[in-house]
């Protein structure tokens, strides 16, 4: 079995961050939430070693979250990370207090003594840079521990109880503002837990690939592909793994881009010889549509009728036993939540949400231990052209709601298709696609005079949105320089029929969303 971590959450914000950096050491790793995890589990799990992640508690308080005192005794290798480090410290004997001076955002760390967790990294003298976020400190150590590095506001920023393989670190190494802090989460997974780091994406592929052989056996599968980076590295995993067991569906719902149903046949039917269904649903769809003008109206009539259609389409097929999805790590990660208790926060996927229950299917889900960039790696492992795994997300209601606050009508979405084709296709030629992490055009419900010729016209506004950002849940506007968006602007205005004036969106989110509804 390939050498892994476990990372006990204690409910910190940046705990998938921890998965994320002993991934990128090449050791693969799980996040399990401290009250499900015992000691059993943990022998189950048969960890190389344990990463005990921050959290909102305090260690001082009563019926606090600790880990499984067993733990301790296991053997195992231990990193502990700012409540990590205070329960394990407050387990193990020491003590935790109420610091007055409390450290948020960058800090300093002096080495003050080397150690294997600094090893090649940071040397005694240094003073480091990093990221801290806390109130309590670690005031006295348990046996055996040494203090490695100082803060201002906590004289045990970094301890270490060599003979035992047990650390702790008041600052988060997983965020990228401890600047060396991947390299030191590198040599809890290499040096001090002995993992091979041999975890890459082509022994994944394998792997995924003989499991859903083994869950699948001689049964039929069907699944949904829209052409986004999920569904069609599930779709081309899957077909690997069984080949025309498989039949893709894609619902053109009339709300794609400009030649997306298209690049989506030619790849999938034309290259990779996948069974894939095609349904034409434009009339359907916009007749549906017709009149609605509410964001979230929309998104049930598009989800709802999203099902209606693949449902018949698989029967068309013969009905089948599996649905695949491309679920992602994110999504079923579970977190911690102070507030109610342990929650579970699944997300459903948007476009096929209800499907197994109606259709009484069982789910594939390859890439459920996966993170986004994790996703696009095995696509490109598994032959997907470029353009499809680096795509930017497209919303599963597509257009629709790209055009706020009007009726969906066909004229309107071609006219929107062409203006937001010229803008991708500007953005491409100035090489700023993959900086970027979402563009398109919105066509705004206002019409505006212009002068064109010798006419006046009276046309449509069209808003441009470019954002970066790493997980769509926070983003900031693009920077392009002027120059490019007068281009933008021009073309669009010359070679779109219907559309006289363009704007910039400057918002970030917050306070704003990415899409306009
Ligand atoms: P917002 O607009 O909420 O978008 O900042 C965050 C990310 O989610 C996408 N998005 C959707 N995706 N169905 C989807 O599948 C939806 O209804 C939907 N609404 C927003 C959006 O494109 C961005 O990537």
């Amino acid at each position: 079995m390939t050498d892994r971590i476990l990372i006990i959450d204690f409910g910190s914000q940046v705990t998938q961050l921890i998965a994320r950096r002993v991934r990128e050491s090449g050791v693969y790793s799980e996040v399990h939430p401290f009250n499900k995890v015992t000691e059993d589990s943990i022998r189950d799990f048969d960890p190389r070693g344990v990463i005990l992640s921050g959290g909102p508690a305090s260690v001082i308080g009563d019926d606090t979250p600790r880990a499984p005192q067993g733990l301790f005794e296991m053997g195992l290798p231990v990193l502990g990370i700012c409540y990590g480090q205070q329960t394990m410290v407050a387990q193990l004997g020491g003590q935790v207090e109420d610091a007055d001076h409390r450290e948020f955002g960058r800090a300093f760390v002096d080495v003050t003594t080397g150690c294997t967790l600094f090893d090649g990294v940071w040397a005694k003298g240094d003073r480091e840079q990093v990221w801290m976020s806390h109130g309590d400190r670690v005031n006295a150590l348990p046996d055996g521990f040494n203090a490695v590095g100082t803060s201002d506001g906590a004289p045990f920023a970094a301890i270490a109880d060599e003979a035992r393989k047990f650390y702790g670190v008041q600052f988060h190494p997983e965020v990228v503002h401890t600047p060396q802090g991947a390299a030191l989460i590198e040599n809890f997974t290499h040096k001090i837990c002995g993992a091979a780091g041999d975890w890459t994406m082509a022994a994944f592929k394998d792997q995924a690939i003989a499991a859903v052989r083994a869950q699948v056996g001689e049964g039929r599968v069907i699944c949904g592909l829209s052409g986004g980076v999920d569904s069609s590295v599930v779709a081309a995993l899957l077909h690997e793994a069984i080949g025309d067991q498989l039949t893709c569906v894609l619902v053109d719902h009339g709300l794609m881009r400009a030649g997306e149903t298209e690049q989506v046949i030619e790849v999938f039917r034309d290259q990779f010889n996948i069974n894939l269904v095609l349904n034409d649903a434009e009339d359907l769809f916009l007749g549906k549509l017709a009149g609605k003008t509410d964001p979230e109206e929309k998104r049930k009539i598009i989800g709802a009728t999203f099902i209606d259609v693949f449902e018949a389409e698989a029967k068309k097929v013969g009905g089948a036993d599996f649905l695949a999805q491309g679920t992602l790590y994110p999504d079923v990660i579970e977190s911690v939540s102070f507030a109610g208790g342990p929650s579970v926060t699944i997300k459903s996927h948007h476009n096929v949400g209800g499907l197994p229950d109606r259709m009484n299917m069982d789910l594939v889900e390859p890439l459920r231990e996966l993170f986004k960039d994790e996703v696009r790696n095995l696509g490109r492992e598994l032959g997907l052209p470029d353009t499809m795994v680096g795509r930017h997300p497209f919303p599963g209601p597509g257009l629709a709601i790209r055009i706020p606050g009007q009726e969906i009508t066909k004229e309107r979405l071609d006219t929107l298709r062409k203006a937001d084709a010229i803008y991708l296709e500007e953005i491409r030629n100035a090489g700023l696609y993959d900086a970027i992490w979402q563009a398109f055009a919105v066509l705004l419900p206002v019409r505006t005079v212009g002068v064109m010729g010798d006419s006046r016209s009276y046309d449509y506004a069209l808003a441009l949105r470019a954002v970066t950002s790493t997980d769509g849940m926070t983003a900031d506007y693009f920077h392009f320089d002027m120059e490019f968006l007068g281009r933008v602007a021009n073309r669009i205005i010359n070679e779109v029929k219907g559309v006289n004036r363009v704007t910039y969106d400057v918002t970030s989110k917050p306070p704003g969303t990415i899409e306009w509804e």
